[in-house]
């Protein structure tokens, strides 16, 4: 038998297909539904790129109207469910705290359903639940970083649109129009990217006829971790070891012959520059104007410069949005899961699209432990030995 061609961490496999979004290697760029990211983030409310990956069209007025409304009716987060919340310990990592209140929203709505393919839900339902997690999941996020300060809720303002109202749930203060515009394109920006780790993770759980929650909880454990969403909470660590941009040279000399790897720097499929990365700069450089922090935008080229021209690998978009994030105020731990406010907009789009066409995501392994041996004493039953002695065509 020819050895299996293993494609370790599936690298080049294309799985299967999708209608959601392209990622084009070859021109850096990336299309949701055939429109290019930048122009979205340019132009539309992230309201409005969610019902673009969701119905695969942009909204007319109307429509988007209806989708803010519901939204807006969706925010808060209820009494039963904010109790769990404050039963968590304010120490817990956020990303572990929206993994759990995601799995309870779950609970809450399966109540009562003792049949497991009916809680996989029709396509109607499953759009409903995705909407109602995108309107709740800013109040979850913006509510852990208060609680981990000691501070109240806030309850969400129906008279603000979704990136103002999750600033404002957030600071208790209404932003100044150049933060919002940041924001809602970091939103943008983050929203969709094909078959990535946690947007694949969504789809191998939906793939075994599992519900929309369950596909979610799994995408947000594949996005907690460095190689994917850490990265952006990440670069701000590194910002603060390095402190300011005098000391990148000696800074880089150690970590790279300690053979450590640069966050935010880097991607599985870009090679040659990632194409949300000078859209994010824009708001970032408009933010280091705003907030009159030119320390930050400092560190940044000179970190991006000297690492590019030392190993010709360059930024992605964790880079420009970890120190954006951080100039608008929120903490290093509440980025990752800011990405998950972005990302259930393309995570959902894709179970949708899953299990509208579905094939269990079942791949082979290769086998590279021990030879076959045999527990002594063991004697196999006469059905044991048919069914290993059973012809493969037979198999079925
Ligand atoms: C994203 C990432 C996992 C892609 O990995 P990949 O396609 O598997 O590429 P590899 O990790 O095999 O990297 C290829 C080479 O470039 C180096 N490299 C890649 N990214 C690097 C980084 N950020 N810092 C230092 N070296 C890096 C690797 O060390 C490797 O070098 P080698 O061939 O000498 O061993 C990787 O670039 C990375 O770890 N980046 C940092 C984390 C990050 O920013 N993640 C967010 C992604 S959006």
């Amino acid at each position: 038998m020819s050895e299996p061609d293993i494609k370790k961490g599936l690298a080049g496999v294309y799985a299967d297909v999708t209608a959601v979004s392209k990622v084009n290697p070859e021109t850096n760029s990336l299309l949701y539904r055939g429109y290019p990211v930048q122009e979205l983030a340019g132009t539309q409310s992230f309201e409005a790129v969610a019902y673009l990956l969701w119905h695969g069209e942009l909204p007319t007025g109307d429509q988007l109207a209806e989708l803010r409304a519901v939204e807006r009716a969706n925010r808060a987060i209820p009494a039963d469910v904010r109790e769990f919340i404050d039963a968590m310990p304010t120490s817990a990592h956020p990303m572990d705290e929206v993994r759990t209140v995601v799995s309870l929203l779950g609970g809450f709505e399966t109540a009562g359903i003792d049949n497991v393919l009916d809680a996989a839900g029709t396509p109607a339902e499953n759009l409903d639940r995705s909407v109602r997690l995108f309107a709740i999941l800013p109040a979850i996020v913006a509510y852990g970083q208060r609680r981990r300060h000691g501070l109240e809720i806030i309850e969400p303002r129906e008279d603000l649109d979704y990136a103002a109202n999750f600033l404002w749930m957030t600071f208790g203060e209404e932003p100044a129009p150049v933060v919002v515009d940041a924001f809602n394109r970091s939103m943008i920006l983050y929203a969709e990217h094909s078959f990535n780790a946690s947007t694949f993770t969504a789809r191998v759980i939906t793939s075994t006829l599992s519900d929309l929650y369950s596909g979610v909880v799994g995408a947000i454990g594949a996005l907690k971790g460095p190689l994917h969403g850490g990265a952006n909470e990440a670069v701000l660590h590194i910002f603060t070891e390095i402190g300011s941009a005098e000391n990148v040279v000696p800074w880089l000399d150690e970590v790279l012959a300690a053979k450590r790897k640069i966050m935010g720097f880097g991607h599985r499929v870009y090679k040659r520059g990632d194409s949300r990365v000078p859209t994010m700069k824009l708001a970032l450089d408009a933010l280091v104007d705003h907030y009159d922090r030119p320390d930050v935008a400092a560190l940044y080229d000179a970190l991006e410069s000297e690492f590019v021209s030392r190993k010709g690998i360059y930024p992605n978009l964790d880079y420009p949005s970890g120190p954006a994030y951080s100039l608008m105020g929120f903490d290093t731990l509440t980025f990752t899961p800011l990405f998950i406010a972005a990302r259930i907009t393309g995570w959902t789009a894709h179970i949708m699209e899953q299990q509208a066409s579905n094939a269990l995501i079942r791949p082979l392994s290769a086998y590279d432990g021990p030879d076959e041996r045999h527990v002594e004493g063991y004697e196999p039953d006469a059905a044991e030995v048919e069914a290993l002695e059973r012809p493969e065509e037979a198999a079925g």
